[in-house]
């Protein structure tokens, strides 16, 4: 039942008309409504990459020690997460297959109850379904603790679209209650080096030894350097934490060919050594996001959540059909955002608006907002 449904058309493909309408703005249309990064990838990871273009061999799946090394060391200076060894550590081809290929590749079926967030990112969703599992979409610890069938439990801390932060006692609470049923905690934290909330506040991982108390078991993170590094087009990320679960889908991936090519895992590893790329990106999302926020909120919207992240989470309180009534009121200012819906039935009130936009695409969408 579950693959027949990955049959239902791409949401996305209902925006056309929305864009068509937006491109009739006589200065043009401005995309806010994908996050796809715009800035120029860091001349570091560039020139690491391009060094390592000669590549006769097979990388290794599991990582070359050098990029295993980096993950380790970024994890423990970045993430407060200490102690994690090659073992702990496995690059993938961006996060977007790991996410989704991760109950198929835990060997879940049709028994079994995959949890995420009650407004989320629908690959968790596609995941599920692909490995013929039912998906669940609540925040509601209660209504999947004690369950047996519930076999992995995907949170995202920054959440896309929300820009909602879990705190440490949220993320002791999920967890426990996962591990007295079995059920693997998957963490998305591809937006972790985003956050707006003071200026040197972390949002903690899974793997935080607050949360773990020094047991990883049935834990991983998935992570990105796609926003953080801007680079979407190499295909960079990694998982991390139980080392038991990183051996099994270590060698399924080998099975599978899913191997991160070396010329990127040379990327990555430059790219995760150098925190100061890093910290010239986050203070441009920064920029825009300021810019950004100061529009909306002058135009009438409300802002919830959005304390990280790449997107601000955004309704009009005058538009009482929803997302689409704001989806068209903004597509008349020749702005393009995503539907709240795309990412569950309690987004309906909400769209999403990017920050991966040029700062002048930015400036002329705040100008626009204030007319
Ligand atoms: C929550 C979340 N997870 C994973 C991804 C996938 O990122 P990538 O495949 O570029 O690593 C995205 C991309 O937008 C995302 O928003």
């Amino acid at each position: 039942m579950g693959f027949a449904a990955l049959g239902e058309d791409y949401p996305w493909d209902s925006m056309v008309p929305f864009r068509a309408r937006a491109s009739e703005h006589p200065d043009g249309l401005i995309d806010l409504s994908i996050g796809t990064p715009v800035d120029p990838t860091p001349a570091v990871v560039q020139q690491a990459l391009q060094q390592a273009s000669n590549a006769p061999g097979y990388p290794l799946t599991a990582g070359s020690p050098a990029l295993r090394d980096a993950i380790a060391a970024w994890f423990d200076r970045r993430r407060g997460v200490p102690h994690l060894t090659d073992e702990n550590v496995l690059p993938t081809i961006g996060s977007k297959e790991a996410v989704g290929l991760m109950p198929s590749l835990l060997g879940l079926g049709t028994e079994d109850v995959v949890v995420h967030p009650a407004v989320a990112y629908p690959t968790y969703r596609v995941g599920a379904l692909l490995s013929g599992a039912t998906a669940l979409a609540t925040d509601d610890v209660a209504q999947w603790a004690g369950d047996p069938n519930v076999k992995v439990v995907w949170i995202n801390s920054p959440s896309n679209p929300t820009g909602a932060v879990l705190d440490v006692p949220q993320l002791r609470m999920i967890v426990a209650a996962a591990r007295e049923i079995g059920a693997v905690v998957i963490s998305d934290e591809c937006y972790a080096e985003l956050d707006w909330r003071a200026e040197n506040s972390t949002v903690p991982s899974v793997l935080d030894p607050a949360v773990t108390e020094g047991d990883l078991s049935n834990l991983l993170v998935a992570y990105s350097l796609s926003k953080q590094s801007s680079v979407a087009g190499y295909r960079a990320a990694f998982i991390a934490g139980d080392a038991d679960l990183i051996s099994r889908l270590t060698a399924l991936r080998k099975h599978l060919g899913m191997i991160v090519p070396a010329p990127v895992q040379a990327a990555m590893t430059a790219a995760l050594d150098d925190d100061e790329h890093v910290a010239v990106q986050r203070a441009i999302y920064q920029y825009r996001r300021t810019v950004l926020l100061d529009a909306i909120m002058a135009a009438g919207m409300k802002v919830d959540h959005s304390q990280a992240g790449l997107y601000l989470w955004a309704r009009h309180p005058e538009h009482r059909a929803g997302c689409w009534e704001t989806i068209t009121w903004l597509a008349d200012r020749g702005i393009v955002a995503g539907p709240g819906e795309f990412y569950g039935p309690q987004g309906a009130a909400h769209v999403r608006l990017a920050l991966t936009a040029a700062d002048t695409d930015i400036a002329a969408a705040a100008r626009r907002l204030a007319h």
